[in-house]
């Protein structure tokens, strides 16, 4: 099967961007990151770039006057690099149209939370704060709004009564480094159709649970 070319946005320590690298060595994935892009100097993801051999680029926000011309710069490095796929991997700033219909429905995200639940930052803990009783973490494609696109995978994710918000947050990480490398497969396949808000994925295996309880049922 054809590779897909990936860009992959960060702005921080990169887990998931390490997951889609060991995902692609395992030999999992039909793509290739052509081009890692932060908007901050310094960070950890960097040092994964370099440790294997993959470009990075650093795009400092803060050197450019509006939104609208950083974008400008992702895109002209995007497709300098003939990107397919945008993957942003814990990339903190909000994408203005300029890249959005440089790349329409080419630009996926994951959030650690069961959108459209706990939209926005700190999501995990404020799930936890909330009190449910599962929360998780999804992979939708990137509109004009925050965490409002087209959801490709969702992982649920359980919260034990014991828990803490760390906790809750490394078990939804867990389940985010392996529903990650599924989308972008899916989506190196062509097996994703989009219409309006529905993805709907081609030939899809089976699903295992019909529900889940938590706390488990006990006489119902
Ligand atoms: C993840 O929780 C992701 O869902 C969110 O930012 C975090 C990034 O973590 N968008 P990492 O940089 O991939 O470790």
């Amino acid at each position: 099967m054809k590779k897909i070319n990936l860009g992959v946005l960060v702005s921080g320590g990169g887990t998931n961007l390490q997951s889609i690298i060991d995902s692609i060595a395992a030999g999992k994935m039909d793509a290739t990151i052509q081009v890692i892009i932060s908007n901050i100097p310094g960070v950890r993801s960097l040092e994964r770039a370099r440790k294997h051999d993959i470009p990075a680029v650093v795009i400092d926000h803060e050197r450019f006057a509006t939104r609208e011309d950083f974008d400008r710069e992702m895109v002209s490095v995007l497709k300098a690099h003939h990107v397919d796929l945008v993957v942003m991997a814990g990339f903190m700033r909000i994408l203005t149209p300029v890249l959005l219909k440089a790349f329409p429905l080419k630009i996926i995200n994951i959030h650690p939370a069961l959108l459209p639940s706990f939209q926005g930052l700190h999501v995990q803990e404020k799930a936890f704060d909330y009190g449910v009783k599962f929360s998780g973490c999804t992979v939708h494609f990137v509109d004009e709004g925050v965490d409002t696109g087209p959801i490709i995978i969702q992982a649920v994710v359980p919260v034990y009564g014991d828990d803490t918000a760390e906790m809750l947050q490394q078990r939804i990480l867990e389940e985010e480094h392996r529903i990650y490398p599924q989308a972008i497969q899916l989506y190196a396949e062509g097996r994703l159709e989009v219409t309006g808000r529905k993805v709907r994925v081609q030939n899809p295996r089976p699903m295992e649970a019909s529900s889940l309880h938590n706390p488990p049922l006990e006489k119902f």
